[in-house]
């Protein structure tokens, strides 16, 4: 085994559980994922920080898909505690290994940055979503500042080495309008105690265009 693999499957999912899980990200986690009712799937679903939000009393059924071995270990750990049956898989959302329109929410947390192909995905998104279902996001991108926007192009080369892949300049409401969907913002922001580059948040709610 290479360094890159070894640093990518034992450190990346360590840096990834702590540093999705401080008190300011599970606030915003708070104002999305509850929302989920009904079949729900969740996209990266690896490290389980998002099975606490779920209201167990509106959610019917739950599966995910994430490529990270030890990330699903995290996963399936919380769906034991959480008590209930989930459907954890290991996948990628460039191939997402369900039907079409089979879910009545889809939910997206910090994702959209780590994928390969962020279009793709949102097209695999798309086509799994039930029409009239809802799409839930939160995820950091590209800052609105044209000063913040030039370190993230700077720093991004490095970053994604370091961090499991994760792009700091993709546009996130602009990336899920262009995949076909109608975007309700629920709010945006930079977080608090963390340098801008990486900070830059959006969270939604979003249906699939007609
Ligand atoms: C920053 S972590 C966020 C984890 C989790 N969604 C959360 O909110 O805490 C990024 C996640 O995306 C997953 N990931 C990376 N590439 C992916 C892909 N192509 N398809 C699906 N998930 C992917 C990683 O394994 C990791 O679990």
């Amino acid at each position: 085994m290479g360094i890159k693999t070894w640093y990518d499957d034992h450190i990346v999912p360590r840096i990834i559980k702590c540093g999705c899980a401080n008190s300011a990200v599970a606030e915003r986690r708070a104002q999305v994922v509850p929302r989920a009712s009904g079949r729900v799937f969740e996209i990266g679903c690896g490290g389980g920080l998002n099975q606490p939000f779920y209201d167990r009393t509106k959610v019917s059924s739950f599966s995910g898909i994430d490529p990270s071995g030890k990330l699903l270990e995290y996963a399936r750990e919380q769906a034991a505690k959480k008590g209930w049956q989930a459907d954890i898989r290991q996948g990628i959302g460039e191939a997402i290994p369900f039907e079409d329109e089979s879910f009545d929410t889809v939910v997206c947390t910090y994702t959209l940055c780590s994928v390969q192909d962020h279009r793709q995905v949102l097209a695999e998104l798309r086509r799994i979503l039930k029409p009239g279902g809802k799409f839930l996001f939160l995820e950091h991108g590209r800052a609105p500042e044209a000063s913040v926007q030039r370190w993230q192009q700077r720093i991004e080369p490095t970053w994604k080495v370091l961090m499991g892949g994760c792009h700091l300049t993709r546009p996130v409401c602009g990336s899920v309008e262009e995949g076909g969907f109608t975007v309700t913002p629920i709010d945006k922001g930079y977080m608090p105690k963390m340098p801008r580059f990486a900070s830059w948040m959006e969270w939604g709610e979003a249906t699939k265009t007609a």
